[in-house]
């Protein structure tokens, strides 16, 4: 029998905050009962319907939510491709919400997943936009919490551009009481808007929030260290400009040594090894990051669940 499982309140995660602090927590209490008895939700949304859109390359993403609406019983519809190219995105919203109850949408820009929204009854899941990857951020939570047991106190440090999966994490891990540090180069910030709701949060939880251009102050005391592509989907003209600038924030043996002896290496993949990660670090005893990938299917499954069982 499937346990009792509280509803969101919002009807779409668009943004890290549309969850509240509460169902943050339980979505990672669920995600790790799913985790340890996935036969327990194995009929959860049996009749129920998911639209995968991806406007931009995917593997665990998508395939981690094709998997996880299937093992809940649900099932799933794929289209690539620009959302909204052959008519309005208002048009598409009202075709699916006719068809499926709820949306998964990888696409280029938040407003497209918010326009989406703003059309379709059925919820809209952000599966990465360019401003935000929620669902990320919540397996990468669950993987801390695996690693660590509590995470009040732990020292979260992310290496590199503050970017979609920055601001997630930094959203999340701050709502979690985790110390965040972001260590980038100079015109590599993280969104200003983000950053003051980031500094809300974290006069909230008690957390510190730190960002820096110094690396070695970036990774005192880091329990975790994170760090993504230098280049993200869409900005391939800026590879040559970034490389340059990413260059001193490779995380490699001796970045990786300034952190806690006991730290551990995180990515969310594709990781681009000799770029911002050496394959020394990706294959060594510290890395986390198959836990991570692992858990987007148990994170995302906990979020279908509060969302549409
Ligand atoms: N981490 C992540 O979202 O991977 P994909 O781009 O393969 O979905
Ligand atoms: N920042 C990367 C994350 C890929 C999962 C991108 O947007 O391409």
């Amino acid at each position: 029998m499937t346990p009792a499982i509280l509803k969101t309140s919002g009807s779409d995660l668009l943004r890290d905050l549309d969850l509240t602090d509460d169902e943050l927590i339980y979505l990672l209490d669920l995600a790790s009962d799913v985790k340890r008895t996935p036969a327990n939700y194995a009929n959860a949304l049996a009749g129920k319907s998911i639209a995968l859109l991806f406007e931009k390359p995917s593997l665990r993403t998508r395939l981690t939510f094709d998997l996880a609406i299937k093992q809940v019983g649900g099932d799933s519809v794929f289209t690539d491709g620009p959302i909204g190219g052959r008519e309005p995105l208002k048009d598409v919203a009202r075709n699916l919400d006719r068809w499926v109850n709820g949306i998964v949408a990888r696409v280029f820009s938040q407003d497209t997943a918010e326009e989406l929204a703003r059309w379709s009854s059925a919820p809209v899941i952000n599966a990465l936009s360019d401003l935000y990857h929620p669902c990320q951020a919540l397996a990468d939570a669950q993987t801390i919490r695996e690693r660590f047991g509590e995470m009040k106190g732990l020292k979260l440090t992310f290496i590199g551009d503050g970017n979609n999966v920055a601001h997630s994490l930094m959203i999340t891990a701050i709502r979690l009481g985790m110390d965040f540090v972001l260590g980038c180069p100079q015109g590599y910030l993280p969104n200003p808007e983000i950053v003051a709701q980031a500094e809300g949060l974290a006069a909230l939880s008690g957390a510190s929030l730190l960002i820096t251009h110094d690396v070695a102050k970036a990774l005192e005391g880091a329990h975790a260290v994170y760090t993504d592509v230098w280049t993200s989907m869409g900005q391939e003209r800026e590879t040559a400009r970034r490389k340059k600038a990413f260059h001193p924030f490779q995380v490699n043996d001796e970045l990786f040594a300034q952190a806690r002896p006991d730290a551990v290496f995180m990515h969310c993949l594709p990781a681009r090894r000799g770029e911002e990660v050496t394959d020394s670090i990706m294959e060594s005893e510290r890395s986390v990051v198959f836990d991570q990938a692992e858990n987007r299917l148990h994170a995302q499954k906990a979020l279908l669940l509060m969302m549409l069982a």
